[in-house]
Formats: structure tokens, sequence, C-alpha cells
């Protein structure tokens, strides 16, 4: 198997042993209703959903929760102030289909919203927190959503204690409900992402998974928008995941390429697999991909990892992270307009000295032996290519290896003719970097020079030679640190690449590392 040091399981977050006494371990997998039905929902769209996933094997391929999404609720409160349900969409009421779930063997899931009303002008919980916790788990529900529209004042120090008081209530309750937190959205987008990355510290410590950005399509929409969570994969661990939102696969505007890249960058990323869609009307073909063992067992791996960038070309992205049992995933996606192949060394990909490794291509099962490289043929355009690596004969070592990249800016740290610089990606191997566990940081073409902090903050790569300021740590913040000076990575605006004082999650100073580096914790 690969071996993977200590500072690795580290950055995992959590030893496997502890695992069972996290909440929800690995990423919840299950349906909502909202991008197929929006305010649309009744009854019979969760029972008739629920008897299809028992009949097609979602279920017994693991999607077992059903979570009702936004306009469940009547337009006013009961006289008590408890929420009620709206009695012409649920005439049975809520507290019977959660039976009726349950005993189909689903746990339901539920939606409110932290401020005054909710995205869709329903009641919301600001200020009824207690009493809508306690309703929800009378009712059966065991998964809360709670959305963040239309807060009192709309700051983060706000959103921090409205979510910090959903936490202290949902986790001392018993069972304690899985708490959705959608606080980060409403930050993602700004042109200081200093509140995002501050909202991104909090939410991992409050609950079980967290939307980071904008809402995946609905069904009558076209209006994308690039999914960043590549931004955050530092803090993403057992028990808590970064969410980009639904698998919305029944869009008409995807094609069947698309809709399986959709599901393989969701495995990739251990993100949840929520499939909004309309689950009885799925085809054959739909069903066979999303219910693929191998790679829901990439989703679901005990590390959590989020794989993180090996390159961007403009037309491969390729991803790698390292699984469980010691094994690495490699994951190629084709943007461009035409199928093509490419090909990936094992020096990317962090594989160090090993003659061979087995290649599983997890779309179709079969296996393959590679030398010094892995190439993946034919990727269809829009298509995405996954691979289970492992060693063949004696262990090897892996070492974290990809971009080092701005997260607000994007540009990723580059060495070429001597010189570094921020510039943007092209997938060159000056792009494709090590963090080693003495601290040091290495570009894959000369792995004897290191980055390098010279005195007055300018940095260089130069030959390694053991000192503190060729050591670097990456810390929860996604700054990364000089051991030397104490100061920390920056990117100045004419792409020089210095340290400076650390400020608080500046845009200048939080950066993405490769998967699997070890992050200091606060
Ligand atoms: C927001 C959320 C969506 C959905 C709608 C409901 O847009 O991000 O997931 O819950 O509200 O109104």
């Amino acid at each position: 198997m690969f071996r993977t040091g200590l500072h690795y399981l580290l950055a995992g977050g959590v030893v496997p042993n502890v695992l069972s006494s996290v909440l929800q371990p690995t990423p919840p997998m299950g349906f909502n209703d909202w991008s197929a039905f929006m305010c649309g929902l009744n009854e019979s769209v969760f029972v008739d959903t629920a008897h299809s996933m028992v009949d097609n094997g979602l279920l017994a391929a693991g999607y077992n929760r059903i979570n009702l999404d936004d306009c469940w609720s009547s337009m006013e409160r009961a006289a008590n102030g408890s929420m009620q349900w709206n009695t012409e969409k649920f005439p049975h009421g809520l507290p019977w289909l959660t039976n009726y779930l349950k005993n189909l063997g689903f746990e339901p899931g539920i939606y409110t919203d932290a401020g005054n009303l909710s995205c869709g002008g329903y009641p919301g919980a600001y200020g009824h927190e207690e009493l809508d916790a306690q309703t929800f788990a009378s009712w059966g529900f065991t998964y809360v959503k709670l959305d963040g529209c239309n807060m009192p004042t709309g700051t983060e120090p706000e959103y921090k204690a409205v979510y910090g008081k959903w936490h202290s209530i949902l986790s001392a309750m018993d069972p304690p409900l899985v708490f959705s937190e959608s606080a980060p959205a409403y930050f993602a987008e700004a042109a200081n992402l200093t509140d995002w990355y501050d909202v991104m510290t909090w939410v991992p410590k409050f609950g079980q998974l967290a939307r980071h950005s904008r809402d995946t399509l609905v069904w009558n929409s076209t209006l994308y928008w690039p999914n960043i969570a590549v931004r955050l994969a530092r803090f993403q661990r057992p028990g808590y995941f970064n969410d980009p939102d639904f698998l919305n696969v029944d869009h008409f505007d995807y094609t069947l390429d698309e809709r399986k890249s959709h599901f393989a960058i969701w495995a990739t990323l251990s993100a949840p697999l929520i499939i909004s869609a309309w689950i009885p009307g799925l085809k054959a073909q739909e069903i066979e991909y999303l219910t693929n063992k191998e790679i829901i067992a990439v989703d679901q791996d005990p590390l959590a990892l989020q794989a993180t960038l090996v390159s961007q070309d403009g037309t491969f992205d390729v991803l790698t992270k390292n699984l469980a049992n010691g094994d690495r995933l490699l994951t190629i996606i084709n943007r461009g307009n035409q199928s093509a192949s490419h090909s990936v060394s094992f020096s990317r990909i962090g594989i160090g000295s090993t003659p061979a490794v087995n290649v599983q291509d997890l779309w179709t099962g079969s296996q393959s032996y590679a030398k010094n490289q892995i190439t993946a043929s034919n990727i269809a355009s829009h298509g995405t290519a996954i691979f289970r690596l492992s060693p063949i004969g004696k262990e090897c070592e892996v070492i974290p290896t990809g971009v080092i990249f701005n997260t607000y800016s994007l540009t990723t740290l580059t060495t070429s003719h001597g010189q570094i610089s921020w510039a943007n990606s092209t997938g060159t191997d000056g792009q494709v970097w090590q963090t080693r566990e003495d601290g040091t940081i290495r570009n894959i073409i000369d792995g004897g020079s290191c980055l390098t902090e010279l005195k007055g903050g300018k940095v260089v790569l130069a030959s390694c030679a053991g000192t503190t300021n060729q050591q670097w740590d990456y810390l929860y913040s996604g700054n990364v640190q000089s051991r030397s000076s104490y100061n920390c990575l920056t990117e100045e605006a004419d792409e020089a690449v210095v340290t400076a004082d650390c400020l608080y999650e500046d845009n200048i100073q939080v950066f993405g590392l490769p998967s699997g580096v070890a992050i200091v914790e606060d």
C-alpha cells in the first residue's frame, strides 16, 4: 500500500478508531425535493420517491435520507407559536410522513431558515429556535437544513450567533440532529472574502455539512455558476463535509457524460450525495451510475478527504487524494469540446518510487497496469475519468502534491526559468508542488530546491538546507506561515511571491494546498 506519515493522519482530522463517536462520519446521501419541485412539494412526491428508491436500489446503495426543502409549512405559526405543516400539501401530516419513510428504511430531514422568513417567504425560525427544534424532533425528523435568507441585519457575527445557538440546541438533543448549515453561501461572492473564510472556520465546529456557495441549477434554470469547492478543501474532515449542493441529475440541459461527471466530481470531493431530481422518472442508465459501488466507496471513504487539484490547463482538471486503505484516487475532467486523452505522471500525484501501480477504472471496473504515468484514453467531452491506484509490490510513499493557489484570485504558485510568481494555471510541471512532512515545499521538477524566505520577505527557490526559512506551516485559516519569521506567504499585486505580517484571512494570504498536507489547527 501507499504509506503516509503521521502528519497525514493528523490532516484527516481524526484517526479512524474515534470515527464512531462522530455523528455523520461520512457524507450524507439521499434525496431533497428542491431542484426538481421547488415550492411544488407534497406528500406524494416523498412517498413515491421513497418507494422508487427502494425499488431501484438507491436505498440499498446508501441513499438513505429523504429531506423536505422550503415551502412545506403554512404561512402562519399556530397560536402557541409553533410551526405547522401545510395541510393541503401534507394531508396525513408530517409525523405520519416521517413514520412512513422510517418504515421503508429512510431518515427524514426538514428545512428551516435562520432568519425571519425562509428564502421562499415562509416563516423563519429567528427567535423560535428552541421551540422549532423540539417540534421537528417530535415530528420524527433527524436532520435539519438551516438556510440563511432574511437575517435581521445579515452581518457575519449575527450568523455566527444564530448558527451557534442552533448548534447548542441540536447537539444537546437525544439523539442529536444532523445539522446542515447554509451560512457560508451568503458570503461566498463578496469582493472581500474575509467573512466567507471566517464563516468556513466555524461551520465545521457547529454542524455536519455546510452549503458553501451558490445553488446548483433548479429544473428550469440555465444560469450556470462555477463551483468553488476546491477553495475549501482544508475544512473537510470525518464528521464535517463541504456541501457543493444537490446532484440535479435529471436537468434537461445536461448530457449523460455531464451527469456522470457531476456524480464523479462530487464523489471525488467526498461531498454529500443528495439527489434532487424526480427519481421515479430516472432512466436505468441514471440509476446505474448513481449506484456505482466503487465510486460511492470513494465518496464514503473514511478519511473523508476532499481531493485537491494537481493541475488545470484549461482543458483538463486533474484531482487526487489518498484513500483509507492506502490507495490513491485520480480523477481527470475533460472540460474540452471534444473527446481527448490525457496522461498524468506519478510524480504529479505524489507517488514516490514504485515500479508500477494497478489502475482500476471505476466506471468499467477494468484493471490495468501503469508505469511512471497513467493515461486516460478518449475521455468524452465534459466526461470524467476516475481511477483507483494501488501500488504493486512493496510499500511506497505518497507526498501531498498539487497546485498551491490563492483561493481569492485563483493564481497559482509557478516556477519558470528560475523565477517564481503567482500566475494563471496552465498545467505545467512548474505549477505542481510537493508539501513534505519536514515543512518544505518543493517543485516536482527539482526536488533539491526548496521554497525559501529571504531576509526582507522575498521568497525564492534555493537549495534545500534544512533551515527554518525553508519550512512552512499550513494553518487552518489558509495562511502559509514561515517557521523562521512567522510571517505569511503573500500574493503581491505584481504577482510577486513574498512574506508579510499575517493578516486576518485576507484575500492576499489565503491559499489552497494539496490534500494530505498537515493542517495546524488554531
Ligand atoms: C436557497 C437554498 C436552496 C433552497 C432554497 C429554498 O436558495 O440555497 O437550496 O433551499 O433556498 O427557498
